[in-house]
């Protein structure tokens, strides 16, 4: 089996953990800077297995040199956002985590596939991508998958019909400028546009990217993690099976779309070792203006931290 390290036990880690291990396709190690609650959660997880029928192994872990030799690395360590909180906030606290984090990953997986899953997403890859020094291909942000699913889910309940038979389309950075694309959504083939009315488009576009402060609101003092942690799973479970996927994750652009210098939500192929294409859609004039505007959005926060550091 694959080595998969989750760093970060909350509730989104924890989430990731539980998802791969009933996929039963890696051996999972959960790591808490909290004294016992990684290895607690791991556990718990290992004695659900006779339940639940997964042979994947599970363990947990104070110590970040526990990352040795994994094949990926999820990084949910961090601060999540509380209420009235903005993604941007969490800036410069998640950095220093994250990028000491990285650090340990270079001297002790070099190797591996980075997954970042810690806000501000987008940024926090940059930081990852810094202090590892990986090629593009091996840092990737979980965010697109999230958003496409809450599309996907919204389309669904519009339509009474089931999620399986959507399939969503969310570009841009992972925050209030990302750009879902009705376009680029269908149901069992079908572009959504011709089944949703446009001004019923137009406000499941907009709760779509309010989604992570749609659930911040209801929990008051937890943000999401259901729908967080099974989108870390599916770019995970790319990765270690190798069943490439085209998913929209934030990647490195260099020039794709008229963009680059920055971490950016596009679409991409990937699998084994990574991410190994960016699809390039054509899109409209407006949803280009919308993703560069997003990417500038993103750029500006990498910049605030370079001016930081
Ligand atoms: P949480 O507070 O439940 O878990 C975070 C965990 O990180 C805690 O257990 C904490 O002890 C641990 N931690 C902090 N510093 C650490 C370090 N240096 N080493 C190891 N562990 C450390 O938070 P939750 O809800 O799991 O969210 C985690 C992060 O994921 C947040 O930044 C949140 O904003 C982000 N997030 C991102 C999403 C996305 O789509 N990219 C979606 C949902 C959450
Ligand atoms: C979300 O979208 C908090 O970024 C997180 O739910």
């Amino acid at each position: 089996m694959r080595k998969v390290s989750v760093i970060g036990a909350g509730n989104v880690g924890a989430t990731v953990a539980a998802e791969l291990a009933r996929r039963n396709v890696a051996d999972v190690v959960l790591i808490d800077i909290v004294e016992g609650f990684a290895a607690g959660k791991a556990l718990d997880m290992a004695e659900a297995a006779p339940i639940v029928g997964y042979s994947a192994t599970l363990s947990g872990s104070q110590d970040l040199e526990a990352v040795k030799d994994s094949d990926v690395v999820v990084i949910t360590a961090g601060a999540r956002r509380k209420p009235g909180m903005s993604r941007s906030e969490l800036l410069s606290i998640n950095a220093g985590v994250v990028s000491s984090i990285s650090k340990e990953i270079k001297k002790s997986a070099p190797g591996s596939v980075v997954v970042l899953v810690t806000n501000p997403l987008d940024a926090m890859c940059y930081v990852a991508m810094r202090a590892t020094g990986f090629p593009r291909e091996r840092v990737v942000g979980m965010a697109g998958a999230l958003d496409a699913a809450r599309m996907s889910c919204f389309v669904a309940m519009e339509l009474g019909i089931s999620p399986a038979d959507v399939r969503a389309t969310v570009l841009g950075g992972h925050g209030d400028s990302m750009v879902p694309l009705p376009r680029f959504t269908t149901v069992s083939g079908i572009p959504v546009t011709e089944l949703i009315a446009e001004k019923r488009i137009k406000e499941i576009v907009k709760r779509t990217a309010k989604g992570g402060a749609e659930i911040v609101g209801l929990l008051q003092t937890l943000s999401a993690f259901y729908a967080p942690g099974a989108g870390a799973a599916q770019v995970v479970e790319a990765i270690v099976t190798g069943k490439a996927r085209l998913l929209a994750a934030s990647v490195w652009a260099k020039g794709e779309y008229g963009i680059s210098g920055t971490f950016v939500g596009l679409p991409v192929i990937i699998g084994e070792g990574g991410f190994r294409k960016i699809v390039d859609l054509a899109l409209e004039a407006d949803e280009l203006q919308a993703l560069r505007r997003s990417a500038e959005a993103v750029k500006a926060s990498i910049a605030a931290l370079e001016a930081e550091t």
